[in-house]
């Protein structure tokens, strides 16, 4: 099922108990609705696969930002896996530890290496030289030791869209494998840092362990002999990008395969692991909802024009993405074959194309499945639309996280010129 802790009642779409047209009345549309239960679970999920090991959980806060579900996650114990200072400044806001916060990311700024070393944050995934010269330097001027990580590139064939692949030698990311154990063996020289872990991200939406378990097994090989030459491996984070069921039936491997072969691969190894994972958290816990506006047939073409487009949720557009298309009420109407797209004035402006659905009449709720990753955070104001509201269902109640932005939100910070 692509969504998690939404089903049907008597026709009707919930989350949990509540439905969406309840929701739909309190936050109006477009409108992302979270399960903050699927969330823990999930969470949850990761953190017994691993009890085996020990273990850090760091989830990508970049596949969703929102501060009522980093709060969630905070509450949940959760570390925080960030790509830059406004992501910092957000797990901070929303609770989050510092000192479990690893940084990733192939271009920090000075200022953000600055604000996440005055806040003392867990771990830097360095993923060049001239970063981590900086960051040493950066270090040494305010007094702080941090641990760090390389990112290294491990050369792996993730088999996902390409552009959320990053594991291959091609990619903008991570450092070389010979490279990087040239950096380590001079680890020394790098003080104040502490150079003890090795990072690897191979990409995201990846449905085959195994690759998974060929990048651990290359940054194993890299630890091991790291250690042989006295360099003190101590962590090792294999990043995020565990896949999730976005059509019914093209089921994901499980949080739970996933753990059981890391399990198995770090047995006696004597690591500390940790993960990234963002959408295989999220993604299956959130849905966008929208409304149509207008059910538009041209020659041997059916629209359904809603109130959601591109600019709220950009994954069709950009990758080519599947989401699937929910009627909130089950009606009965005949099916038919129908483009579910919205107002923007781009043909790229669909969230779904020929697909078979009862008949969209205007008025009707439409739930836009497996929406809780890469969603929100990727929307913008295009159009000059205001961004969706944010809805956050825990147990039976519903917590807007997030207003909806009125129009002098899309002018906040701008000035007009008159010329004199
Ligand atoms: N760690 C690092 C260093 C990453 O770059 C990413 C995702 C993650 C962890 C989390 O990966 P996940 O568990 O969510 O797969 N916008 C695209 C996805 C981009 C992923 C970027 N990096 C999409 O909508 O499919």
């Amino acid at each position: 099922m692509p969504t998690q802790k939404f089903h049907y009642i008597d026709d009707i779409f919930c989350c949990h108990e509540v439905p969406l047209e309840t929701i739909a009345e309190q936050a109006g549309t477009p409108s992302y609705v979270y399960s903050g239960d699927a969330i823990r679970e999930n969470y949850r999920a990761y953190d017994r696969a691993l009890a085996g090991l020990e273990h850090d959980i760091h989830y990508a806060v970049k596949a969703n930002s929102s501060l009522g579900i980093l709060s969630l996650l905070a509450e949940e114990g959760a570390g925080f896996d960030i790509v830059s200072g406004g992501e910092l400044y957000r797990v901070l806001k929303a609770g989050g530890d510092p000192s479990r916060v690893v940084f990733s990311g192939v271009g920090k700024t000075s200022e953000e290496l600055r604000y996440a070393l005055e806040q003392e944050i867990g771990r830097f995934n360095c993923e060049s030289d001239g970063e981590l010269r900086l960051l040493r330097e950066l270090a040494a001027q305010i007094g702080r030791k941090p641990e760090v990580s390389l990112r290294v590139n491990p050369d792996i064939d993730a088999e996902t869209h390409p552009y959320i692949a990053t594991g291959l030698r091609e990619h903008k990311f991570g450092i070389g494998l010979a490279e990087a154990e040239r950096i380590y063996r001079q680890a020394a020289e790098l003080h104040p840092l502490r150079l003890n872990g090795i990072g690897c991200h191979i990409g995201s939406q990846i449905f085959n362990i195994g690759a998974f378990a060929e990048a651990l097994q290359r940054v194993l090989e890299l630890a091991g002999r790291l250690r042989g030459f006295g360099v003190p491996i101590e962590a090792l984070d294999l990043g995020g990008g565990l896949g999730v069921e976005y059509e019914t039936g093209k089921q994901s491997p499980s949080i739970a395969d996933y753990g059981r072969m890391l399990c198995a691969a770090l047995a006696g190894a004597n690591f500390r692991l940790g993960i990234e994972p963002g959408r295989s958290i999220v993604g299956q816990a959130g849905v966008l909802l929208t409304r149509v506006l207008y059910r538009k047939a041209g020659e041997g073409k059916v629209f359904a024009i809603v109130d959601a487009a591109m600019n709220d949720l950009i994954r069709p557009a950009l990758y080519r993405a599947h989401h699937e298309v929910l009627p909130v009420r089950r009606s009965g109407r005949p099916v038919e074959l129908t483009d579910v797209v919205g107002p923007v004035c781009e043909s790229g402006d669909f969230l779904a194309k020929g697909r078979a659905m009862p008949r969209a009449e205007p008025g009707d709720l439409l739930a836009i499945a497996t929406t809780g990753a890469y969603g929100f955070v990727l929307s913008s104001n295009y159009n000059s639309r205001p961004r969706a509201a944010e809805a956050l269902v825990e147990g039976g109640s519903v917590r807007i996280v997030r207003r909806r932005e009125i129009w002098e939100d899309l002018i906040r910070g701008e000035v007009v010129c008159v010329q004199a």
